[in-house]
């Protein structure tokens, strides 16, 4: 992304694109949103998920066909763990996409347990491998452990962080 794309205050169109079955990576992904919206970005968050099981608050939208992540200047992919590996309907979004080249991304995943081995690495790894195969550029990849004291703060660190990552998918 060049200085001169982004809204004339200098904030970047950003898309959060998620899926959350239980809605904790959804969480994350408001919250993201409204701190990138605080720092004078255009965010939106879109689910994946299937509009009619899905109720959805004014400010994310659930449409049905499937978002284009050439729409913003930087994207953020969220989903869920599942079975140790990267929940399907992300996998499937992902595999569907034509072509990322040189999108400044960032990917991250929601887990309950906390152990190396209950599918993290792995899930991040499918998302940054389908991404990078498909020309984009992963900036970073963040975690959020939902079991377990001190959540809230492992959230507002993940948010943090990929604040952070997305700085400097604006400055190529
Ligand atoms: C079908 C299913 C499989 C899951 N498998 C794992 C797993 O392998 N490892 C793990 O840490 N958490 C696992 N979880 C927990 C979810 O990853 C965790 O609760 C996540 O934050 C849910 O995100 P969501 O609310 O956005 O759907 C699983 C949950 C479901 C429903």
């Amino acid at each position: 992304m060049n200085e001169n794309e982004g809204n004339s205050n200098g904030g970047h169109r950003i898309g959060i694109i998620v899926y959350s079955q239980t809605g904790n990576t959804r969480l994350v992904g408001q919250k993201l949103r409204d701190r990138l919206q605080e720092d004078g970005h255009r965010a939106e968050m879109v689910l994946l998920n299937n509009p009619s099981d899905e109720e959805t608050e004014e400010e994310e939208s659930c449409p049905p066909d499937p978002p284009v992540p050439r729409h913003y200047d930087a994207v953020v992919f969220g989903a869920p763990v599942h079975a140790f590996s990267l929940a399907p309907p992300m996998v499937q979004y992902l595999e569907d996409l034509s072509s990322l080249r040189n999108m400044g991304l960032v990917c991250f995943v929601t887990k309950q347990l906390p152990f190396v081995w209950t599918g993290g690495t792995r899930a991040l790894a499918t998302m940054q491998d389908i991404c990078e195969s498909k020309g984009g550029r992963v900036l970073g990849t963040q975690t959020v452990v939902w079991a377990g004291t001190g959540r809230d703060e492992r959230i507002d660190r993940c948010v943090q962080n990929m604040c952070r990552l997305l700085s400097r998918a604006h400055r190529t």
